[in-house]
């Protein structure tokens, strides 16, 4: 008889910076169960190029960093989140130098003086980086001490299919855990835990052109829905400005941090175009630039525009983008010597799942950090390089609340949730329902609900969407489940949330442009959209 349940005393659903980071703090009072639905690096954490924002030189302050997050916000952010995640900000980063992270020094500085870059919305330089790879750096150091930690199992290609609820949507709901599919074997087994930290990063895969990679589905934020937990502003999909446009390159960012450091947009005739759109120009937030881009290419029907750094000489692209600059070299374009072209994509999921200053979320024994959660930091638009910032306070915010709960009594035994029952489901002999589901939400996605939105746009998507959402559902009852199967009922659900939200905001702001409702209407519209199943 195979082991269908595996108990531990911290359940973590991801591996990325949020999930990483809680599980090396919570190894230190109990067991940890590491969830992740593929590799160790698959999370868009590996991918994180530009770095982290904190106050670190003595020429910043916490209140400028503060005032540009709000700002970038759009009166959105939650004041009290932005201060806290703000202040924690240089303990975190000293975490992860004591972890082993290696920043980018600067040159014949001393132990404690790094490199900090800039990026678009940040008036001082405040963002530490590991060339323009942090995300792989973080990362590396992270694993290197979940590694030396006999009591954290990590369980790689094991994918969360729903939270264990006991009185769900009544008083005293609490989570107990997950259901999880091991990918490799098909069995499907039950991790219960009393506390439960979901850390399952962004959706990006919902749109059909995305810098993320393709863990990034959203099912966090579809099983805190399903398990009654409210969700917050996901009409505020943040849209990266530089993506690397070639045939060959699948999702390939160009990191802010080149327009931090001089390069300019052009349109292919070489003129620049970011001043007739902001007085900030490519320093402007990623809204103003996306936006612009948008609306260039629109104008005059362009497949790209160009990002042009070649002024700034080989050898400080070379050294400041290694990586940038070898993955452009590998396709043919020498980006010291011309401009790169890029276009938007989908990058950064700013709702989620709404929890409290401590990661809390609304159903007890469930708590949620990183790009999963909404703690009101981001608001209406996220500052660059705010989001491992907040992944890693967030999730020692978590740790630090759930320690002191334990330290006041041991947790309840879990109630008796039965093992996962396929019920009548039948093998699935036609695939071609579910590909077709994926491209057609993903696709839908980008042309009716992407970067300019309009009422039209977005009612024909909720339509769309409703039927999609009712086939995938028969489907997923009817049959034997798999990942691809999972991983669409989650698209649909966050394609819904989003198209939700986005309807019901009838105004323009941060992110959310809608052509019909274009003004920012702070009489009535100055608070979160927040739903609920
Ligand atoms: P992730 O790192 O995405 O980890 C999610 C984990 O959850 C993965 O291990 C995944 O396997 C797992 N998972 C998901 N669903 C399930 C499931 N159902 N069951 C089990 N496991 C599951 N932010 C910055 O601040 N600075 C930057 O420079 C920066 N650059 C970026 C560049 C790129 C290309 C991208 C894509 C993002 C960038 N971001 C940056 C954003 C930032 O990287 C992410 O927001 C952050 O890393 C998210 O961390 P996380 O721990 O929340 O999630
Ligand atoms: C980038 O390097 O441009 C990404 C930074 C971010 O998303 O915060």
């Amino acid at each position: 008889m195979p082991n269908t349940q595996i108990a531990s005393d911290f359940l973590v659903i991801g591996g990325g910076i949020a999930g990483l980071s809680f599980a090396l703090k919570a190894a230190a009072i109990g067991n940890v169960a590491v969830l992740a639905k593929a590799g160790s690096a698959d999370a868009n954490t590996s991918y994180a190029q530009g770095g982290i924002a904190s106050v670190w030189s003595v020429d910043d302050s916490f209140e400028s960093h503060i005032e540009d997050t709000l700002k970038a916000g759009a009166g959105l952010c939650n004041r009290a989140a932005v201060e806290a995640i703000v202040r924690d900000g240089p303990e975190v980063v000293r975490d992860l130098i004591r972890l082993g992270t290696r920043f980018t020094r600067v040159p014949e500085g001393n132990e404690h003086e790094y490199d900090l870059g800039r990026e678009g919305g940040h008036s001082h330089r405040r963002v530490l980086h590991a060339q323009d790879l942090t995300g792989q750096e973080i990362m590396r150091a992270l694993w290197e001490k979940v590694r030396a930690r006999p009591n954290i199992t990590f369980y790689d290609e094991n994918l969360a299919i729903d939270l264990l609820i006991a009185n769900r949507g009544r008083t005293g709901a609490r989570c107990w855990g997950a259901y999880a599919l091991d990918r490799r074997t098909g069995a499907i087994r039950k991790f219960l835990a009393p506390f439960t930290l979901l850390a399952t990063g962004g959706a990006g895969k919902v749109y059909l052109y995305t810098t993320n990679p393709d863990i990034a589905s959203g099912d966090g934020v579809a099983m805190a829905y399903r398990a009654g937990v409210p969700i917050g502003n996901m009409e505020f999909y943040q849209f990266h400005p530089t993506c690397l446009y070639h045939p060959e390159a699948k999702s390939f960012l160009i990191s802010e941090a080149l327009r931090g450091e001089g390069a300019i947009l052009k349109l292919p005739n070489g003129d620049p175009f970011m001043k007739r759109y902001s007085a900030d120009a490519e320093l402007a937030p990623r809204d103003i630039v996306a936006r612009a881009i948008d609306a260039e290419m629109k104008r005059l029907g362009l497949d790209c525009v160009y990002l042009d750094l070649s002024h700034r000489g080989a050898d400080f692209i070379r050294r400041r983008f290694p990586n940038i600059y070898t993955r452009c070299a590998a396709l043919g374009i020498d980006i010291t010597r011309e401009p790169i072209p890029v276009v938007p994509a989908a990058h950064y999921m700013c709702g989620g799942v709404v929890t409290d200053l401590h990661a809390r979320t609304a159903v007890s024994g469930l708590y949620a950090a990183g790009e999963v959660a909404m703690t009101g930091l981001h608001g209406a638009n996220r500052l660059a390089s705010n989001s491992l910032l907040e992944a890693a306070v967030m999730a020692r915010r978590a740790y630090l609340d759930i320690a002191e709960q334990i330290s006041a009594g041991p947790p309840a035994a879990p109630p008796d949730f039965s093992a996962w029952n396929p019920g009548r489901a039948i093998r699935s002999d036609e695939r071609v329902l579910v590909t077709q589901s994926w491209d057609e939400i993903r696709r839908l996605m980008w042309n009716y609900v992407g970067i300019v939105r309009s009422d039209r746009r977005l009612e024909r998507a909720r339509r769309r969407l409703a039927l999609l959402r009712e086939e995938i559902h028969s489907y997923y009852w009817d049959h034997l489940i798999d990942s691809d199967l999972i991983e669409l009922r989650n698209l649909v659900v966050v394609a819904e949330l989003i198209v939700r939200s986005a309807i019901c905001r009838t105004e323009s702001r941060g992110l959310h442009y809608n052509v019909d409702h274009p003004a920012t209407d702070d009489e009535h519209w100055l608070h979160d959209t927040i739903v609920r199943e």
